[in-house]
């Protein structure tokens, strides 16, 4: 491209920078912006608060509630040490033997830095866990209605 044709487009282009700031009346493209400041944080709900990441107070990533797991001795406690992080979906994916969860519970612990937890809640989560979902028959369709 010749000077010749670069020339005019940069002429205009600063010519109407300049008379769109000189007709800018309201003055919204020359005045500085007042500073942001955040909104006041909205209290949190009591259904919210039930079950918080013990770490950094925030509620858990998901709207489980204790329903969305089977019942059974042990639902409670499972559910609120369980449900911090994650919801139950991935928890009711699984179908393990008590060794398995127990491996599982480890993970959680060490991987994913769960807080620690007493050795009586412990051996009440595993044995609700490895009742409520042991291993699944093998086969294709034993978990299927409509196979039946
Ligand atoms: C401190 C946070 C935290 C807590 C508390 C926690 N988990 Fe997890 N869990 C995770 C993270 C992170 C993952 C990986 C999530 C992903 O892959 O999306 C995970 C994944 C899982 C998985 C899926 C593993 C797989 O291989 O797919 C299972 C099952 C699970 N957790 C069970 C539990 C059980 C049971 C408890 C309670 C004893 C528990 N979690 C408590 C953080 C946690």
């Amino acid at each position: 491209m010749s000077q010749l044709t670069v020339t005019p487009v940069v002429f205009i282009t600063l010519a109407a920078t300049f008379l769109l700031l000189a007709l800018d009346r309201s003055g919204e493209l020359g005045r500085r912006q007042p500073p942001y400041v955040p909104l006041a944080k909205p209290a949190a709900t009591a259904a919210a608060s039930a079950v918080v990441d013990s770490e950094k107070g925030k509620p858990p990533p998901h709207n489980d509630k204790i329903e969305n797991l089977p019942d059974g001795k042990g639902r409670e406690v499972t559910f609120y040490t369980c449900t911090a992080c994650h919801g139950v979906a991935l928890i009711k994916a699984q179908g393990l033997t008590r060794d398995l969860w127990d491996s599982t519970f480890d993970l959680m612990l060490e991987k994913h830095r769960m807080p620690p937890v007493k050795a009586a809640e412990r051996a009440e989560i595993l044995d609700y866990l490895s009742e409520q979902f042991p291993p699944r028959r093998r086969g294709r369709g034993a978990d299927n209605p409509f196979l039946k």
